[in-house]
């Protein structure tokens, strides 16, 4: 059976008499040690589904299982030990507490475990060593930079060893360079210490890091990719040129697709899908360009 196992998962949310079904039937499967990367445009359910996973948030339907846990019967309220030693989880924002230093930042998931104070401190300097700021320790986060506050919010992640690492855009605010070390540190993370890594990103460049990518979209998986299929060669030396030449292929493929709808050769479901895949990817690409200075 799959490490992480999601079957027919619904969330719904209700404000007032409106309700937004976040994630609609999402099924998924993740083995152990694997890394994966998640892909879909902004609203399609990404957020919930890592809170559903890391167990902040419950599902309204379908089944959850992570690691023999199911999480799908368990009040969010009891799910306090697993939050602690099953999942770390790196969030979209509000990273870490801006008033402590890196140390404290890593040693405070320790503290809420009742680590012994000596372990915790050992622990936290080892992890900020693993991410390469052992000369940062009593930095704030307001004294470091983006990917480096990124890198103590991966550290404590790990704090308390869990076999699980959320990673919800975990390079949405970096440039392209600060990306990719991230990303390297997450594989590193992925391969050494034997996590499985789930990853949330809008970039299909730090998507093809990793040998699976899912696609979301209205709260469903809706296609499964290789960083081959994603047409992302991420070790060329010329990136903005790839990138742009990237982006010319797939608008051929947007007029291609556009010309197959006009003469009645694909369905309109099928268009509609195909259609946003394809724009998300070249919106994706663009702000890489952009945020690569171009
Ligand atoms: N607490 C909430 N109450 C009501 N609606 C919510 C809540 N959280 C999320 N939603 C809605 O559920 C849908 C999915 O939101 P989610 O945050 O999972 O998207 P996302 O894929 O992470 O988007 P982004 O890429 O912008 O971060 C959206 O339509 C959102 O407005
Ligand atoms: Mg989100």
């Amino acid at each position: 059976m799959a490490f992480i196992s999601c079957t027919d998962v619904v969330r719904v949310y209700r404000i007032g008499d409106i309700e937004i079904a976040a994630l609609r039937g999402l099924s998924l499967e993740v083995d152990r040690g694997e890394m994966i990367s998640i892909m879909g445009p902004s609203g399609s359910g990404k957020t919930t589904l890592l809170n559903i996973l890391g167990g902040l948030d419950r599902a309204n339907a379908g089944t959850i299982r992570v690691d023999d846990v199911s999480l799908g019967f368990t009040p969010v309220s009891e799910l306090v030990n697993y939050r602690r030693r099953v999942v770390g989880h790196i969030f979209q924002n509000l990273n870490l507490i801006h008033t402590l230093t890196a140390l404290e930042n890593v040693e405070l998931p320790m503290i809420f475990n009742e680590t012994d104070r000596g372990t915790r401190k050992k622990r936290a300097e080892e992890l900020l060593h693993i991410v390469d700021l052992s000369d940062r320790l009593q930095h704030k986060p307001d004294e470091l930079s983006g990917g480096q506050q990124q890198r103590v919010a991966i550290a404590a992640a790990l704090a308390n060893d869990p076999p699980i690492l959320l990673a919800d855009e975990p390079t949405g605010e970096l440039d392209s360079e600060t990306s990719r070390i991230i990303v390297n540190y997450l594989l590193r993370i992925n391969r050494e210490f034997d996590k499985t890594i789930i990853m949330v990103t809008h970039n299909p460049i730090v998507a093809a890091a990793t040998r699976r990518i899912l696609r979301i979209e209205d709260g469903n998986i809706v296609g499964t990719y290789t960083p081959a299929q994603m047409g992302v060669n991420t070790g060329t030396v010329n990136y903005v040129d790839q990138l742009q030449e990237r982006i010319t292929k797939l608008n051929r493929e947007l007029a291609d697709l556009d010309k197959r709808i006009q003469q009645g050769q694909i369905n309109g479901e099928d268009y509609v899908k195909e259609r946003l895949r394809l724009t998300a990817s070249i919106k994706g690409l663009e702000d890489e360009i952009h945020r690569h200075g171009g």
